[in-house]
């Protein structure tokens, strides 16, 4: 018989212990599997809300999100759709079809996002006075990582209620800080656009933006490369290749 300590014996166990701990991971991985996809679900709709400022009350997330109507947007032409489903449609699976998607090309792809999806869901929050808030998907790539988040604007659809981002792998404590709540903050009220509403001015500089500017957000500290990342995915889908002709067709009644 094999000493304990024979060579045998000894990968015998490590093999033995890697087997047992792959079921032990894969078991894992597959019964949490639709935890995890309501749990990402759950995520996306928190930002959503936090990005127009809707309070969730007992952490009732769907009483909360009941105020909010997602409508799909035609890309193309700037106006809503219906084609497909919007309950079912998936905005990131969309953007990486080529049935469902057109290539940017480099001049367009200032976002270096490649593809950009043929519709895009938008989310309305209406109040007494007509639209309250329309949430905006945006995305883009900062430094290591594609960052996906939300742009909520005023009815004025200038005026930012909040921004939030519910993806991301920027280094914690450097681009990282775009989840930092103090800076989120800074976005509120600032405005998109100037006199020109198909040209978006909103992005970081390096430093502290002055409470006076209306269209500067501090820049992210030791973190250049994420804060262009923000800068450019936001105007990006502000502009013209963005929301910007969506945006003017709802101002004119039209979209
Ligand atoms: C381990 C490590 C992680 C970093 N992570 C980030 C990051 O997430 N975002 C970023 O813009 N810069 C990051 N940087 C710094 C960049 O390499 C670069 O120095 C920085 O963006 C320049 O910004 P500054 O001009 O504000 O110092 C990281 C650097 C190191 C060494």
């Amino acid at each position: 018989m094999a000493s304990k300590d024979s060579v045998s014996r000894t990968v015998m166990v490590a093999l033995a212990l890697c087997v047992v701990c792959s079921v032990v991971v894969s078991t894992a991985a597959v019964v949490l599997k639709d935890k995890q996809v309501a749990n990402a679900a759950n995520e996306k709709k928190a930002n959503i809300l936090a990005a127009a400022g809707i309070e969730v009350v007992d952490g009732d997330l769907d009483a909360a999100f009941a105020k909010v109507t997602p409508m799909l947007v035609d890309m193309a032409t700037g106006t809503y759709t219906d084609v497909v489903d919007v309950t079912a449609y998936d905005d990131t699976k969309a953007a990486k079809d080529p049935a469902m998607s057109i290539a940017l090309t480099a001049e367009q792809d200032t976002a270096s996002i490649r593809r950009q999806a043929k519709y895009r869901t938008v989310y309305l929050v209406q109040g007494e006075s007509g639209l309250e808030n329309i949430i905006l998907p945006v995305h883009g790539y900062g430094l290591w990582s594609t960052l996906y988040g939300f742009i909520a604007l005023e009815g004025d659809l200038n005026t930012v209620s909040g921004l939030g981002f519910y993806s991301h792998a920027e280094t914690p404590g450097l681009g990282g800080e775009v989840d930092n709540p103090r800076w989120k903050a800074v976005w509120t009220g600032k405005q998109v656009f100037g006199a020109d509403a198909s040209q978006p001015l909103i992005g970081l500089i390096k430093g502290i933006a002055s409470p006076e500017t209306k269209h500067d957000i501090d820049g992210l500290a030791g973190a250049t490369l994420t804060s262009n990342g923000v800068t450019n995915l936001v105007r990006f889908w502000m502009g013209k290749d963005g929301f910007a002709p969506f945006l003017a067709n709802l101002k004119a009644g039209e979209a």
